[in-house]
């Protein structure tokens, strides 16, 4: 093959964030902007000569043109095989599982998560190491140093592939195998979970779900798994045909987002079970008929019950949280003796733990969960782990949720989103936090003492790496917190996300709607922050 070399200019902007690098589709249709990652990924790569990549996205907008770019380029820089989702398509926790199974050097994952798609919206790639989780911060960090002075790239002089059908390729020395996307991650759920006892309690009407694959990568595995597998109603999956501007919504499995489900789960005979996934199939929300799950409470819930799961029956080895997630699952490892570790956000964080066998189960408040099956969170597992707990316990979501409250307690939580916030006001709020922080310990704010006020540093206990400024915490002396951290993740100016927790041990007081419960923390956090002050805004944009 032909491999030609070609000469561009470095963009400054190649940083990627919380999850790879997001930008608008304008921006990476700028002339080599996409061509200058993928190489300064490649660059950065020890010998790659020979190796397999794994190759999918989310199908949004840009996902085809962008991966005919990346088999030319990877042929160019000698991998040696490149495994490709059917019609481009792999859902994130998928291509995970994919990289692991047929031992891949990595994977280039093609997605913005829950962000919009489309021409004038968002579009993503990240990088998957061998262990198929997120590249670590010194991968990405080299990734972004070697895009600041990148002066040319790779490419091999070959048709386009045809991505639509299933087969292998042969081009020289490459081999571009086209996979069904579904097949192997179907295969995996059905290791973990008791599918026979999903079957009956599906076919018997003991449980009545309701799926809504929001127009992205979940619906081919929702229809396969809940529809083919398990024999739910064709009706039991809503919105399941990936759109390349998924419908012209958020693909953002929230309330907000989700809104059909949200109204057949809160409307007239809602089912038994209701649950929505992202973009990219790695995000998950929990609804049961007139109740939502926050995904703090989910995390603990599934930690908690999690050795009734076939998989799971010896028990867990440990759980990670995210820093701003809930304290729910920490009571949790106290009370079965297990370690908890406190992490910051974004799931790369927990590659080492799982990879080291600390942990079992891992979750985020922004509606992720998963455990050591794969490396990424994982929308339809926490689905199925849902459905099996119900299935087992032949109780109601309101009774298992119910249930755990009695016997742990309630921690009262809720996120508050400020979206694009003006770059310049978003930083001063930071600063002022920050000059706030040596003065505010024992201070008292109505029934709230301050315990202590600092900016989130981690070391990771594996391989010793320290990731500093990673969010501000006030905690107080009942256990409440206040968090305040820039998202690493949006596309628009900045968002500051405030995170608001508060515990509550006596059921009498349980179900308190959140925000009413966390009205003195809500204006505490104001007065700290002074968003509205400072932008003139009168609520958030997003609240979950
Ligand atoms: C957000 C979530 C974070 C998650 C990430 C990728 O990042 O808060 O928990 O890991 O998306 O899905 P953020 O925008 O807050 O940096
Ligand atoms: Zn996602």
């Amino acid at each position: 093959m032909q491999i030609k070399t070609i000469t561009t200019h470095p963009y400054n902007d190649q940083n990627p964030g919380t999850s790879g690098l997001r930008k608008k589709v304008k921006v990476f249709q700028q002339p080599g902007y996409l061509e200058n990652f993928v190489q300064a990924i490649f660059d950065s790569l020890d010998d790659l000569t020979g190796k397999i990549l794994v190759l999918g996205g989310d199908g949004r907008y840009f996902n085809r043109p962008a991966i005919q770019v990346i088999i030319k380029m990877a042929a160019a820089n000698g991998f040696g095989e490149l495994i490709i989702g059917q019609g481009g398509l792999l859902s994130t926790p998928a291509a995970s599982h994919i990289i692991r199974k047929y031992n891949a050097f990595g994977g280039l994952i093609l997605s913005a998560s829950h962000n919009p798609g489309g021409p004038d919206e968002d579009f993503g790639i990240k990088y998957n190491v061998s262990n198929g989780g997120p590249a670590p911060e010194k991968d990405t960090n080299a990734f972004y140093q070697r895009s600041l002075v990148i002066d040319s790239y790779k490419i091999a002089s070959i048709e386009d592939i045809d991505l639509d059908h299933i087969g292998t390729h042969k081009i020289d020395n490459l081999s571009i195998t086209i996979i069904d996307p579904v097949a192997d991650y179907a295969e995996l759920m059905q290791s973990i979970f008791d599918f026979n006892l999903l079957k009956q309690s599906i076919s018997s009407g003991y449980i009545t779900l309701l799926f809504d694959a929001m127009h992205a990568i979940t619906g081919p595995y929702a229809k396969k798994i809940f529809i083919d597998i398990l024999g739910a109603t064709p009706d039991s999956v809503i919105n399941a045909e990936p759109l390349e501007d998924f419908g012209g919504h958020h693909p953002d499995p929230n309330l907000a987002h989700a809104q059909e489900l949200a109204e057949r789960m809160f409307g007239l005979a809602p089912p038994v079970f209701g649950a929505a996934s992202d973009g990219d199939g790695d995000r998950n929300m929990i609804t049961g008929s007139n109740i939502f799950v926050t995904p703090s409470d989910s995390l603990a819930i599934m930690a908690a019950n999690a050795h009734l799961i076939p998989a799971y029956a010896k028990g867990l080895r440990g759980v990670a949280r995210s820093m701003p997630t809930s304290q729910a699952v920490d009571r949790v490892a106290a009370h079965y003796n297990i370690p908890c570790y406190e992490t910051p956000t974004g799931w790369k964080f927990f590659g080492n733990l799982l990879d080291a066998g600390k942990i079992t189960l891992c979750g985020e408040e922004s509606f992720g969960t998963g455990s050591d099956h794969v490396r990424e969170k994982d929308g339809l597992w926490a689905v199925l782990f849902w459905l099996n707990l119900i299935a087992i316990k032949r109780q109601s979501v309101t009774d298992i949720v119910n249930e755990h409250w009695q016997k742990f307690g309630r921690d009262i939580y809720c996120r508050h989103d400020y979206e694009a916030v003006e770059i310049n006001i978003a930083n001063s709020i930071v600063d002022h936090l920050r000059n706030q922080l040596p003065t505010l310990p024992r201070q008292t704010f109505a029934e709230y003492t301050v315990k202590y006020a600092d900016e989130f540093s981690y070391e990771d206990s594996i391989d010793g790496s320290i990731s500093s400024n990673q969010g501000i915490r006030i905690g107080f002396e009942n256990g409440s917190r206040i968090i305040f951290r820039l998202s690493g993740t949006g596309t628009v100016g900045a968002t500051l996300r405030i995170y608001l927790e508060r515990f509550e041990a006596d059921a009498s007081k349980h179900n308190q709607n959140a925000q009413v419960a966390l009205a003195t923390l809500i204006n505490l956090a104001e007065q700290f922050c002074e968003i509205k002050k400072r932008t003139g805004r009168t609520e958030p944009n997003v609240v979950t």
